[in-house]
């Protein structure tokens, strides 16, 4: 008889599979059928399904519950075309899942009731473990066998942007007091920032675990800071929550909002993927960034609103920029809108994928 031919160490994924979609490849920088398309923010109020389930139900609930969970993060996937879905929680839910109070306040954002000012601060903040979020892990389940080959997005917010909310108490225009302990008490920043990390790295395993096929990590605000601020109080926090994923082979994306001087810094972090914003060309991204880095982005959130001749020279420019990257996602620069036309975003991913076809 003869012996069996024992399977490889790494199994080449099935061709349907979301590791073997455009998305997961782009990010690894391997060839693609067309540039994969995805929209920050795609689940939420641009959508009247999503304003219609949503309907006399708090959005921290929401997050909660696997079957809205599930069915808001399949909504623009329907819809649009897109080439992934994006989880639909928050980046506080795992704040509150280990009982910080805070809430997420209608047109406000997320506020927290008491501030983190102080080492006693700190105790608000426990370890996170996959028993405080079972229905994140229920949900992800779910998603994975509803999706098929389309990959699923698995997020956090990364320590900077978390630690923003936690200390200023809501959002912020300028972050002073969170500036004001990073530089007056740099060791609480340090502690405060590891456990941020603790907590943000374990909640994308849960979601990697559970099926995700790729991570984002959201450091939204953190281009308020300079390059040397970011380099001594913020990169390695990022990189720890970035390395808790490290072994489960699923890419990781990185993004910030005005993040043009801070690009090659947050690269280094261990992110397959950096998201660009509208204010950097996709090819100066390229350029600061290097063969090593896949980019996502760039498509400016406010150009949606333009005429369509507009908005479709801008998507091609930035399908072109994109065929001399190492690697390209489409994505806007940040969000989705709440009050942009749904329309619009289905042509524009049709758009990408018309022009990209390869
Ligand atoms: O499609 C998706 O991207 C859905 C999932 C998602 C949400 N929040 C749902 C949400 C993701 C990835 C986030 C991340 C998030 N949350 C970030 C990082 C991304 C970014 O935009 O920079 C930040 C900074 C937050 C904090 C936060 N939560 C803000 C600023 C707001 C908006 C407040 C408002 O009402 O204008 C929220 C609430 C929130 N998170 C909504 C959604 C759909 C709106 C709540 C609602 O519909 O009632």
């Amino acid at each position: 008889m003869p012996t069996p031919v024992p399977p490889p160490a790494s199994a080449p994924a099935e061709p349907s599979s979301p590791r073997n979609s455009d998305l997961v490849r782009a990010a690894r920088r391997q060839p693609v059928s067309r540039t994969p398309v995805w929209f920050m923010r795609q689940a939420g109020r641009s959508l009247p399904e999503y304003r219609a389930v949503r309907e006399g139900i708090p959005m921290l609930e929401s997050c909660m519950r696997p079957d809205l969970i599930t069915e808001i993060t399949l909504q623009p996937v329907r819809r649009h075309g897109v080439d992934a879905a994006i989880f639909f929680s928050d980046i506080v839910v795992p704040l509150k899942a280990i009982g910080v109070d805070l809430d997420i306040v209608p047109g406000v954002g997320p506020v927290v009731a008491h501030p983190i000012r102080e080492d006693k601060d700190l105790d608000q903040l426990v370890e996170l473990t996959p028993e405080h979020v079972p229905y994140i892990t229920e949900a992800v389940r779910q998603l994975a066998v509803e999706l098929g080959p389309t990959p699923l997005i698995g997020f956090a917010g990364a320590p900077f942007t978390l630690a923003s909310y936690l200390v200023e108490g809501g959002p912020s225009k300028n972050h002073e007091h969170t500036k004001a302990l990073m530089h007056g008490d740099p060791e609480l920043w340090d502690a405060l920032c590891a456990r941020l990390a603790q907590i943000s790295g374990a909640f994308l395993r849960v979601q990697a675990a559970a099926g995700a096929s790729a991570v984002q990590l959201f450091d939204s605000w953190v281009g308020a800071l300079s390059k040397a601020d970011y380099a001594r109080y913020v990169q390695r926090h990022s990189a720890a929550a970035l390395a808790a994923v490290a072994d489960l082979d699923v890419p990781r994306i990185h993004f910030g909002v005005g993040t043009g001087e801070l690009l090659r810094l947050m690269g280094d972090v261990g992110a397959e993927v950096v998201g660009v914003d509208y204010r950097v060309s996709l090819t100066d991204a390229v350029e600061r960034l290097g063969p090593d880095h896949a980019v996502q982005g760039n498509l400016d959130p406010a150009l949606l609103f333009a005429p369509w001749e507009a908005l479709e020279r801008r998507v091609r420019e930035i399908v072109e920029e994109g065929r001399h990257a190492p690697g390209h996602i489409f994505n806007l620069g940040h969000g989705v809108l709440p009050n942009v036309d749904p329309d619009v975003l289905t042509r524009v991913t049709a758009l990408v994928h018309e022009v990209s076809a390869r």
